[in-house]
C-alpha cells in the first residue's frame, strides 16, 4: 500500500531567479520587525473559535465506535438498537457488510480503527449510545511489534506479506570504501513510534444546506479538505465550503476532512442537522497518525585522518498497518561508498502519516550518534570530525559556518572527553546535530481590494494552523502599502477565497507571502493609475510609504493614503495575484547544541541548553521565526527523552494513549533555548515550521554519552536504559 498523507519536501532553486518583476522591499518599515501574533489577544482570551467552538442550532454531536482487537473480521454491525436509544439521531456502519473503506476487504486492522458511528442530541448520550451497537468480530492473529512481524513463521497478517523489502540503494565501491578504513564501527540505533499529539484534536462540525456542505474543519489544508469532502461524498466542489478560522496544530496529520470527517457530514444528512464530532485523546493516540519507528544496523568505516569512506545499512521500521516507514540515510554527511536497503515492516497498529519534518529526526539521530560514536573511537573532537565530512558549502548547505558559530555562542570548547570525570552523581555533557530541510514555496493566489474610504481587504485561502500566518500576510499587505498593520483587514482560513495550498512541508510562508506581495503590488498599481491624474505624474513613478502616496522622484506631489483612495469614486480596487518565482526559494539548514546533566544515580537526564543556529532565508517576523524554533526544539526533547506509543506485546492495545502515560515535556523539561537566527535576505522566504525539531534529539543523546561515557542507541533516553547502560559498562562497556 502507498504511503498516505506523505508530504513531500518541495524542491525549488535555492536561491531566486534574477531580475524577478516583484522584489522585497530593501528598507522595510514592518517586515523583519518582531510583530506578535495579531490574534495573540483573541486566542488568550478564548474569543477565537476553533472547530471544537463552533456551536450551531440543534447541532448533534457525532462518536465513532472503534475496534478493540488489533485484527478482526467484522461478520456483523446490528444498529437497531442503539437507532431507538435516547437521543440518537443517526446511525451508520463505517463497515459496510464486508467492507473497510480503508483497507481491502472487511477487516480491522488496528485498535481504534472505525467500525461505526452514531449522532445524539448530547454529548453524553452519544457516549452512552456506543455501547449499544452491537458488533460480531472474528478476532484473528496479529503482529504487535516489529519482533513479531519479522520472526520466522510469524502469522501473514498483511496481503502480500508483513514485510515490504525496498530497492537497495548503493552508490559508489563499498568494498574499496572498507578498504580504505583504518576503523570500522558496527552499531543499531532505533527510535520508537512517536504520536502527533496536536493540542486540537481532528475533527470537524459539518452542516448541510440543500445539497451544500459548510464543514468547519481543525486542518492543515482548507482546499484540500474540500476536494477530500467532495471526492469521498461524491458531490461537487463547488458545494462544499471548509472554514478553518483558528487551528490548534497538525504537525502533519490534518491534511484532509478524514475517515472521521466523512463520518460526520454522512450522519448529518442522516440526521437533517448540524453534527459536531471531534475525537478524544484516545482516538488521537490510535488513529490519526504518528512518526513510524526506525531501525538501523550500520557498519561504517573511516581513514586514519578522519574522513568516512563507506556505509553500509539495513534499515528497518514500523508505520503501522501497511504504511511505509522511509527515512533518509545516511544524513547529511559525506559517505563516499555507501548501501543502503530499507524493510517495512507492517503490525497492527495505527497507520503513519507525515510528521513535522518526515523522516528527518529519525535519519538525523541515526547519522549523527554514529558520527559521535566515530570520533570518539578516533579520540577527535566531534566539530572537528563533522568539519571534515560535511558536503561543500551551498546557499542551502551552510553547516560549514554554522558549526564555528554555534560552538562558539555554545561554549563548546568546554567540552570534556566523553565520561564526565569530576566527582558526584551529577554528569554534565555536550552534544552536537545538524539539520537540512526545503521549505520552498509554490502556487498561492491572493485577492485584493482597496476601497474608497481607504479600506484594505486581503483575502487568502491559506490556514494559519499556529504558525503567525495571518500576521505575515497584514505584514506584506501593511508593508506594500505603507500603512500600519491595524489599517489592513485579512481573511484567511475559507476554501471559497482563493487557492492555497496545505499548510506542509514548511511551505506556507513561502507560498503564501509572495502571493501576497505580487497581488498587493498588483493593487497599488491599480490605486496609482487612478491617483496619477489627480497629482499630475506618471504612474508608475508612484509609490506608498507611511501613509502617503507620491511621486518618488517628486514627493512634493503626494496624497494621504484616504485621499488618494477617495479618487477611486465608488469603484474599488479590486486585483488578483498568484506567487512568483523571485521572492522565496528553498532550502536550509542549521546546528544545534545541547548540554545535559545525568545524574547517574537515578538516571535522570536534565537538558539544560540549547544552542542552535539556523537559516530560513529572509526572516519577515523573528518573532514568529523564533516561536517555530523554540516549538521544533521543545518537540525535539520530548522525541528524545519521553514520548513513546507503547503497545502491549499480547494484545497490540496502546497502553499509554493519554496525556498521562504518553510522556511530553512540562514546562520544568524545557531548557534555556538560545537561538540565532542566520538572515538571508537575498534568498527570499523560505519556511522554517519543521528544520529545528530534526536535530535536537541527536544533540541530547550525544550530549549525554559526552556526560556518562555510555551510549544510549534508542530513543526516548530513558532513566532505566542509562542505567542499564552504566551497569553494562561496568561489566565490559557500550562504547
Ligand atoms: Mo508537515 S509534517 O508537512 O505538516
Amino acid at each position: 500500500m502507498p504511503d498516505r498523507d506523505q508530504v513531500p519536501e518541495v524542491a525549488s532553486p535555492a536561491k531566486p531567479v534574477a531580475n524577478a518583476s516583484h522584489q522585497w522591499p530593501p528598507q522595510p518599515d514592518i517586515l523583519g520587525t518582531r510583530v506578535k501574533r495579531l490574534d495573540g489577544p483573541l486566542k488568550t482570551q478564548g474569543k477565537a473559535k476553533y472547530a471544537y467552538d463552533i456551536i450551531r442550532p440543534g447541532m448533534l454531536y457525532g462518536r465513532i465506535l472503534r475496534s478493540p482487537h488489533a485484527h478482526a473480521r467484522v461478520v456483523s454491525i446490528d444498529l437497531s438498537d442503539v437507532q431507538k436509544a435516547p437521543g440518537v439521531r443517526a446511525a451508520l456502519a463505517i463497515i459496510e457488510p464486508g467492507k473497510n473503506p480503508k483497507f481491502p476487504g472487511d477487516k480491522v486492522l488496528y485498535q481504534g480503527d472505525e467500525v461505526a458511528a452514531i449522532a445524539a442530541a448530547t454529548e453524553e448520550q452519544a457516549g452512552d449510545a456506543l455501547r449499544l451497537i452491537k458488533v460480531e468480530y472474528e478476532v484473528l492473529p496479529h503482529l504487535a511489534s516489529i519482533e513479531q512481524a519479522m520472526k520466522p513463521f510469524a502469522p501473514v497478517v498483511f496481503e502480500g506479506g508483513n514485510l515490504k523489502r525496498g530497492n537497495v540503494e548503493e552508490e559508489g565501491d563499498l568494498a574499496a570504501g572498507f578498504t580504505a578504513a583504518a576503523l570500522v564501527v558496527e552499531a543499531t540505533y532505533s527510535t520508537q513510534v512517536q504520536t502527533h499529539v496536536c493540542l486540537e484534536p481532528h475533527g470537524c462540525v459539518c452542516e448541510w444546506e440543500g445539497d451544500k456542505l459548510t464543514a468547519w474543519v481543525s486542518t492543515q489544508a482548507v482546499h484540500g479538505s474540500r476536494e477530500g469532502f467532495a471526492q469521498a461524498l461524491g458531490i461537487p466542489q463547488t458545494s462544499v465550503r471548509v472554514i478553518t478560522e483558528y487551528m490548534g496544530g497538525g504537525f502533519g496529520s490534518k491534511f484532509g476532512p478524514d475517515l472521521q470527517g466523512i463520518v460526520c457530514a454522512k450522519l448529518a444528512k442522516l440526521a437533517n442537522a448540524p453534527v459536531k464530532l471531534m475525537l478524544d485523546r484516545k482516538e488521537e493516540h490510535l488513529a490519526t497518525g504518528n512518526r513510524p519507528s526506525a531501525a538501523a544496523k550500520i557498519k561504517a568505516g573511516v581513514a586514519a585522518d578522519g574522513t568516512l569512506t563507506a556505509f553500509d545499512a539495513e534499515t528497518w521500521g514500523t508505520g503501522g498497518a501497511g504504511a511505509g516507514s522511509g527515512f533518509p540515510l545516511p544524513y547529511i554527511y559525506v559517505f563516499p561508498h555507501r548501501r543502503r536497503h530499507h524493510t517495512d515492516v507492517y503490525i497492527n497498529a495505527g497507520e503513519q502519516r507525515a510528521m513535522r519534518a518526515p523522516g528527518h529526526p529519525q535519519g538525523c539521530f541515526i547519522t549523527e550518534v554514529l558520527m559521535d560514536e566515530i570520533a570518539d573511537k578516533l579520540r577527535m573532537d566531534p566539530v572537528e570530525f563533522r568539519m571534515k565530512n560535511l558536503p561543500p558549502e551551498a546557499p542551502n548547505a551552510m553547516w560549514r559556518q554554522y558549526f564555528p558559530r554555534a560552538a562558539e555562542k555554545f561554549g563548546w570548547g568546554r567540552r570534556h572527553p566523553s565520561g564526565d570525570a569530576t566527582p558526584g552523581p551529577v554528569k554534565r555533557g555536550y552534544g552536537c546535530a545538524a539539520n537540512r530541510w526545503g521549505g520552498g514555496g509554490r502556487g498561492s493566489k491572493a485577492h485584493c481590494e482597496i476601497y474608497p474610504d481607504g479600506g484594505v481587504l486581503m483575502r487568502c485561502g491559506t490556514q494559519d494552523i499556529g504558525t503567525g500566518t495571518r500576521t505575515l500576510v497584514a505584514m506584506v499587505t501593511a508593508e506594500t502599502f505603507g500603512l500600519p498593520l491595524d489599517a489592513v483587514n485579512v481573511e484567511v482560513g475559507d476554501s471559497n477565497h482563493p487557492f492555497s495550498g496545505g499548510s506542509g512541508g514548511s511551505t506556507t510562508a513561502a507560498s503564501v507571502t509572495p502571493a501576497i506581495r505580487v497581488t498587493a503590488d498588483k493593487a497599488l498599481a491599480a490605486l496609482a493609475a487612478k491617483v496619477a491624474p489627480t497629482l499630475g505624474v506618471d504612474a508608475a513613478s508612484i509609490v506608498a510609504s507611511k501613509g502617503k502616496i507620491y511621486a518618488k522622484d517628486n514627493p512634493s506631489k503626494s496624497l494621504g493614503w484616504k485621499e488618494a483612495c477617495r479618487t477611486l469614486g465608488t469603484e474599488p480596487v479590486s486585483v488578483d495575484g498568484e506567487w512568483e518565482q523571485g521572492l522565496s526559494s528553498s532550502g536550509s539548514s542549521g546546528v544545534q547544541m545541547a548540554e545535559v546533566e545525568v545524574d547517574i544515580e537515578t538516571g535522570v537526564t536534565k537538558v539544560k541548553r540549547v544552542t542552535c543556529v539556523q537559516d530560513c532565508g529572509l526572516i519577515l517576523d523573528p518573532l514568529t521565526a523564533e516561536s517555530q524554533v523554540y516549538g521544533g526544539i521543545i518537540m525535539g526533547i520530548g522525541f528524545a527523552m519521553f514520548e513513546n506509543r507503547i503497545l502491549d506485546r499480547n494484545t497490540a492495545r496502546m497502553v499509554n494513549p493519554n496525556m498521562e502515560w504518553y510522556l511530553l515535556p512540562g514546562p520544568s523539561d524545557i531548557p534555556q533555548i538560545e537561538i540565532v537566527l542566520v538572515n538571508q535576505p537575498d534568498r527570499g522566504v523560505i519556511g522554517l515550521g519543521e528544520p529545528p525539531t530534526v536535530s535536537t534529539a541527536a544533540a541530547v543523546a550525544n550530549a549525554v554519552a559526552n556526560a556518562t561515557g555510555v551510549r544510549i542507541r534508542n530513543l526516548p533516553i530513558t532513566p532505566d536504559k542509562i542505567l542499564n547502560a552504566l551497569a553494562l559498562e561496568k561489566s565490559g562497556g557500550t562504547l
